[in-house]
C-alpha cells in the first residue's frame, strides 16, 4: 500500500470515531433505550464525534489519537491498580498524569452537532433502480431550486433567501448519508432557526429520500466529470442484477475484493459480429447490454459471460459516465468497489489519464512499478492509491 502513515493512522482513527459510535447506537437500540425515527434507530444525542473535522485539521486528529492512547493506558493502570492493592495510590497518581498531559483536542473540533438520523445507513445499495427512481423525484420536487444540473441554478433559487448550494461539488460526500437524509426530510435552517429548505417528510417516504440522495450522488459524479474531467469525489458503480453463464442472478457488489471491467456492449457486440474482449486474468469483465438490444435479447447471442439487462443499469452508468452514448465504454472498479477508471469508445489501449479517480496525485511516479501494458499501469496505480475517506470523513 502506499507509504503514507499519517494517512493511514488518520484514517484508522476515523474508522475508529464512526464503528465506535454506531456501535454505542446498537447496544442502546438492543436495550431497547433508543426511539427509532424514518426507520432506524435514533442518535440520542445532539451532539456526535466528528470524523470530518479531523481530516480538516490534522493537527487536532493527531491530538485526539495521542489522548485517545493516552486514555486508553490510564484505563489499563486503573485496572492494574484495583488488583494491587499497595500499588494503587501511586498507580492512580500516574493514571491522572498521563490524562493531565494528554494533549486534548479542541472540544468544538472533535464534537459537532447531530440529528437523530446522523448515523443511519443507506439500505438501497446504491442500486440503479434506486438511482432512476430518485431521477424521477428530483425532477418532480427538487428541480426547480436545485435545478437540473443540481448546480443551484433553478427557476425559483433567485426567490429564496439562501441561494441553494452546488450539490454537484463536495458537499455531498462532506455529510454523512443520515445528515443529508435529515435534511430532505426534515429541511434545513440557518443558525437562528429560520427554515431555508423545505422538509419533504410529508410528500416522500423514507426510501424515496435514500433514492434521492442516490441520484444526486451519481449526477454529482457526472457533472464533476463533465466539469473537472475526474470523479473528485469517489463514487460506486451502481448495483446491478448480473448474470453469468445462464445462473441465478449475483449482484455486482457481490465481486467486492475482485478487479472488475464493465463494458457497456453496443448493438453490434449484443449481436455477436465484434470479437470478444480478450479475457483478462486481472479483472472480471462485465457487459451492460444497451436498452434496445435487451429487447431483442432471445436471439441475439451475448457478448460475454456476464451480462447486466437493465435500462435502469444503462442509464444509471450514463448518468456517472457523463455520457448520453455509453455504448463502447469501459470503466474500471476497484478491489475495494469504488469506479476508478474509463477509457471512452474506440479509444483502443488504456492510459494514465484514463485514471478518474485519484486520491492521492503526490505519490511519485518514479517509485511506481513499471507495468507492460497501460491496464497494468493503471491497476498498479489504482492498488498503489486506494480511496481513503469517505462520507461525513468517514470511511465507507
Ligand atoms: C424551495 C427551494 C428548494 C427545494 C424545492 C429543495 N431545496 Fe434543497 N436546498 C434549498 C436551499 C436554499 C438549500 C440551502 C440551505 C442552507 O444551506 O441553509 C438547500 C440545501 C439542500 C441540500 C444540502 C443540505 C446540507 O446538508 O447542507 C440538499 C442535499 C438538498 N437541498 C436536497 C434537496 C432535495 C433532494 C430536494 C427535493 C426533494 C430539495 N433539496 C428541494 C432549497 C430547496
Amino acid at each position: 500500500m502506499s507509504g503514507l502513515p499519517e494517512t493511514d493512522g488518520l484514517n484508522l482513527l476515523i474508522g475508529l470515531l464512526q464503528r465506535s459510535q454506531l456501535q454505542l447506537l446498537r447496544i442502546l437500540d438492543a436495550l431497547g433505550l433508543v426511539d427509532h425515527v424514518h426507520g432506524q434507530a435514533a442518535w440520542p444525542w445532539a451532539l456526535r464525534m466528528s470524523g470530518e473535522n479531523l481530516l480538516l485539521d490534522l493537527g487536532q486528529a493527531r491530538r485526539l489519537g495521542l489522548t485517545l492512547i493516552a486514555l486508553a493506558a490510564a484505563l489499563c493502570i486503573l485496572g492494574v491498580g484495583l488488583l494491587w492493592r499497595r500499588g494503587r495510590i501511586g498507580l492512580m497518581a500516574t493514571a491522572v498524569l498521563l490524562l493531565a498531559a494528554a494533549p486534548w483536542p479542541e472540544a468544538n473540533v472533535v464534537w459537532v452537532p447531530a440529528h437523530p438520523t446522523s448515523f443511519h445507513q443507506s439500505p438501497t445499495g446504491f442500486a440503479a433502480d434506486s438511482i432512476e427512481r430518485g431521477r424521477e423525484l428530483y425532477a418532480a420536487q427538487c428541480v426547480g431550486c436545485h435545478g437540473a444540473d443540481s448546480r443551484g441554478h433553478g427557476t425559483l433559487s433567485a426567490s429564496l433567501p439562501v441561494w441553494p448550494p452546488n450539490l454537484a461539488g463536495p458537499l455531498l460526500w462532506r455529510r454523512a448519508d443520515g445528515d443529508l437524509l435529515w435534511h430532505v426530510l426534515e429541511g434545513v435552517r440557518d443558525r437562528r432557526g429560520a427554515r431555508t429548505m423545505p422538509g419533504f417528510g410529508g410528500v416522500l417516504r423514507d426510501e424515496d429520500a435514500w433514492s434521492l440522495i442516490d441520484f444526486m450522488k451519481a449526477q454529482g459524479a457526472g457533472e464533476s466529470l463533465r466539469e473537472a474531467g475526474l470523479w473528485t469525489q469517489p463514487v460506486a458503480p451502481p448495483d446491478v442484477a448480473v448474470r453469468c453463464n445462464g445462473k441465478a442472478p449475483r449482484s455486482l457488489g457481490s465481486w467486492r475484493g475482485q478487479r472488475l471491467r464493465i463494458v457497456a456492449a453496443d448493438a453490434s457486440d449484443a449481436a455477436g459480429t465484434v470479437p470478444a474482449l480478450r479475457e483478462d486474468p486481472r479483472l472480471v469483465t462485465v457487459f451492460l447490454l444497451p436498452p434496445t438490444a435487451s429487447r431483442a435479447k432471445s436471439t441475439a447471442p451475448l457478448p460475454g459471460d456476464c451480462v447486466v439487462d437493465s435500462a435502469a443499469a444503462w442509464a444509471a452508468f450514463s448518468l456517472i459516465a457523463a455520457t448520453d452514448r455509453l455504448a463502447g465504454t469501459q470503466l474500471i472498479v476497484d478491489r475495494s468497489g469504488w469506479l476508478r477508471a474509463r477509457s471512452q469508445p474506440g479509444q483502443g489501449a488504456w492510459r494514465d489519464d484514463d485514471l478518474l479517480c485519484r486520491t492521492d496525485s503526490a505519490t511519485p511516479i518514479a517509485e511506481r512499478p513499471e507495468p507492460a501494458d497501460g491496464l497494468g499501469a493503471l491497476i498498479a496505480r489504482m492498488d498503489a492509491e486506494p480511496v481513503r475517506f469517505v462520507k461525513g470523513g468517514f470511511v465507507h
